[in-house]
Formats: C-alpha cells, sequence, structure tokens
C-alpha cells in the first residue's frame, strides 16, 4: 500500500473523532503486515482520564481480530480537525506500539503538505521492550 492511500485513510479516520473537551480530533491507519488496515479515532471522556487516543483505538482493534505483525501507522490531528502541523503519539501510544512493532516501525506524522516519516527507534529511544526485558516473543 502506498503511504499517501494511508495517511488518507487517517485523515478518514479523523472525521470518527469523539472529542467535545478537548476539540482535537485525532485519526490513526495501521497497516498490518499482512496488508490490511485498521483505523483509529480519539475517544473522550467526561471523566477525561479513561480517554483513549486514537493510535491505541487502532492497534486494539487489530490485536482483538488477531494481528500481531505491524508495519506502519499513520497520524493526523488538530484542533477541530484542522491539519496545521504533526501531531506526534503521546507517551502512551509509543509503549503500546513498542509492544507489537519493532525499532523499524514506520510513523508517518501527517503534515499540512504530506507526512514526515520517522521510526519507532527515534519516538522512543532506550525503551522498555517486551522481548529484551521481559522474555516475551522471544
Ligand atoms: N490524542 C490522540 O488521539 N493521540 C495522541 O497520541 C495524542 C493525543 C488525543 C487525546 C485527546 O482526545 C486529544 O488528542 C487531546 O489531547
Amino acid at each position: 500500500m502506498k503511504t499517501e492511500e494511508l495517511v488518507q485513510m487517517a485523515k478518514e479516520a479523523m472525521t470518527h473523532a469523539y472529542a467535545p473537551y478537548s476539540g482535537y480530533k485525532v485519526g490513526a491507519a495501521l497497516l498490518c503486515s499482512d496488508g490490511s488496515v485498521y483505523c483509529g479515532c480519539n475517544i473522550e471522556n467526561a471523566s477525561y482520564t479513561p480517554t483513549v487516543c486514537a493510535e491505541r483505538t487502532a492497534f486494539f482493534k487489530a490485536v482483538y481480530d488477531g494481528h500481531r505483525d505491524f508495519t506502519a501507522i499513520a497520524v493526523c490531528g488538530g484542533k477541530d480537525g484542522e491539519i496545521t502541523g504533526a501531531f506526534p503519539p503521546c507517551g502512551v501510544c509509543r509503549q503500546v506500539m513498542r509492544e507489537f512493532c519493532g525499532d523499524d516501525f514506520q510513523v508517518h506524522l501527517v503534515t499540512p503538505e504530506g507526512w514526515d516519516t520517522v521510526e519507532l527507534s527515534q519516538l522512543l529511544p532506550h525503551s522498555f521492550s517486551p522481548k529484551t526485558h521481559m522474555g516475551i516473543g522471544e
């Protein structure tokens, strides 16, 4: 799949956001290694802390459906859904990515002009890893 298509899917996912408190709408499109794509949006809550980010919505949908191998994610967000710059994943979402993804997992940060691509190792250096530190998936 072309990155441009994944970016387009993230933009569409952003329109599903439930963000009545912050007004920030976020969308994510997660590419599985088998070519399937799972989309997510942020879902806020009156009690604030139960809010879930777009990236985790996408990951949890995919994992529920049996996926464990992922290639890339496109993420976009902005106030009222207007993309004015990159909307990088929060620390919690980075750690969720780390659970299932290697250093070379591609994160496409959507910008008004297109997108910037970074690898998970850049977003979460010196990470706590299920494989290295917990012996999971060795
Ligand atoms: N948000 C995401 O959906 N993804 C992130 O990685 C950063 C933050 C959402 C959570 C909240 O609904 C809104 O953006 C403002 O923080």
